[in-house]
């Protein structure tokens, strides 16, 4: 036996004792993925994967120059844009990152839903997956703020301001956020705690066990694969075939948000200053924008509720509508199944369409 190969057999057998490497070895090797025309959609949840890290990597080093302060919050982000090494380098990765993170979870939403992937045993992958997009979203908006520039500071007074509208608890929830009624120093603080501590920990435990599901289940199939003769049906090893394209894959992922930082560094715009009046033509992030234009095309009162109040209960009970559709639509009924299949395209298309006007108007 070469001194190699018993290096590799000693140490083996010093993991297995302790962690059951051998079990977890033999997991991966049963992993095992369909091959279809519409398997190129199983790599979004692992790119997401790969930008979270990107996220966590990078937050975590901002905030050694970051001040959570209404008075240095703004300058400290200057600084960090320009004086400090790679300053400029590491914020543009967190800020487009961000942006990439949610288009790509957008990608991941939809296809595991046209997929019919939320069907049973997978409701709960279905379920964590809906809260981590929330969670993602929520990231964004604390986010948006930190910087305390004047576009952040309005866009996020729009949005408390409208999210004070829900029903019973919005007021009560705005205001614990604003830490009063107005945006300040109160705010920056929650938002920055929400920010770095409160969503990375529900995330995290999210994910975990998102993954965990993910690895019990193995990966579901399109009907399309699934009506085929058992003869007909091909699959490739997870570990390393696919293991590996999904590392080419990140690298790939890797290289848009390298090349979208060095194209276009993120910027800050001036000091936010809470006693001028809003910029005209202030807009949410893009991820947001269908439903503040979808807001905005309601007339003031719709009939005796308000309009802001009936479209965001019209925007509930679709998000609902996301929740309770694994229940229905569980393979069993055709007539679920398409009506599935055409609610996920009447919201993806009113989505895009609105997101559109919102950036042109
Ligand atoms: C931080 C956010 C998320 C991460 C990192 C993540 C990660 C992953 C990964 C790595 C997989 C396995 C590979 C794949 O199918 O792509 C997966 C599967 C899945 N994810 Fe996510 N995901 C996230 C959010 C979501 C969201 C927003 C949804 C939808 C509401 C979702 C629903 C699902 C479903 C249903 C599967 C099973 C797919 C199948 O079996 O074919 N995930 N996720």
């Amino acid at each position: 036996m070469s001194g190699n190969t018993k290096l590799k057999n000693g140490l083996q057998a010093f993991l297995d004792e302790r962690f059951n490497i051998s079990s977890l070895l033999q997991i991966a090797d049963k992993k095992k993925v369909p091959i279809h025309k519409h398997a190129v959609w199983y790599y979004m949840g692992g790119i997401a994967t790969m930008y979270l890290a990107v996220q966590f990597i990078t937050g975590i080093l901002l905030m050694i120059y970051y001040v959570p302060e209404i008075s240095s919050a703004h300058a400290s982000i200057l600084k960090i844009n320009s004086k400090i090494d790679f300053g400029w380098f590491i914020r543009s990765l967190h800020s487009w990152g961000a942006n990439l993170l949610i288009a790509i979870l957008f990608a991941h939403l939809f296809s595991t839903f046209f997929m019919k992937a939320y069907r049973r045993p997978r409701e709960f992958t279905w379920l964590t997956g809906l809260l981590l997009m929330v969670i993602c979203m929520a990231f964004g908006f604390s986010g948006y703020l930190l910087p305390w520039d004047d576009v952040s500071f309005f866009a996020t007074k729009i949005g408390l301001d409208i999210a004070a509208k829900t029903p019973l608890i919005g007021e009560t929830v705005a205001n614990m956020l604003r830490g009063g009624e107005h945006i300040g120093q109160a705010t920056i603080s929650r938002f920055f705690a929400i920010h770095v501590i409160v969503l990375p920990a529900a995330l995290l435990a999210l994910l975990g066990v998102h993954l965990l599901l993910v690895q019990l289940h193995g990966m579901s199939a399109p009907g399309s694969f699934n009506d085929l003769p058992e003869a007909k049906k091909t699959y490739e090893k997870f570990f390393p075939d696919f293991f590996y394209k999904d590392i080419l894959v990140w690298i790939l992922a890797a290289n848009v948000l390298f090349a979208l930082v060095m194209l276009n560094p993120w910027g800050i715009g001036p000091e936010a200053d809470p006693f001028a009046p809003a910029p005209v033509g202030i807009k949410p992030e893009w991820y947001f924008l269908s439903m503040f234009q979808f807001l905005k095309l309601i007339p003031p009162m719709v009939g005796p509720i308000e309009g802001e109040l009936f479209g965001m209960v019209l925007m509930g009970l679709a998000a609902l509508g996301f929740v309770i559709l694994p229940f229905v639509d569980n393979g069993k009924s055709k007539a679920w199944s398409r009506f599935a299949t055409i609610f996920g395209l009447l919201i993806l298309t009113g989505m895009i369409l609105l997101s559109i006007w919102g950036a042109l108007s």
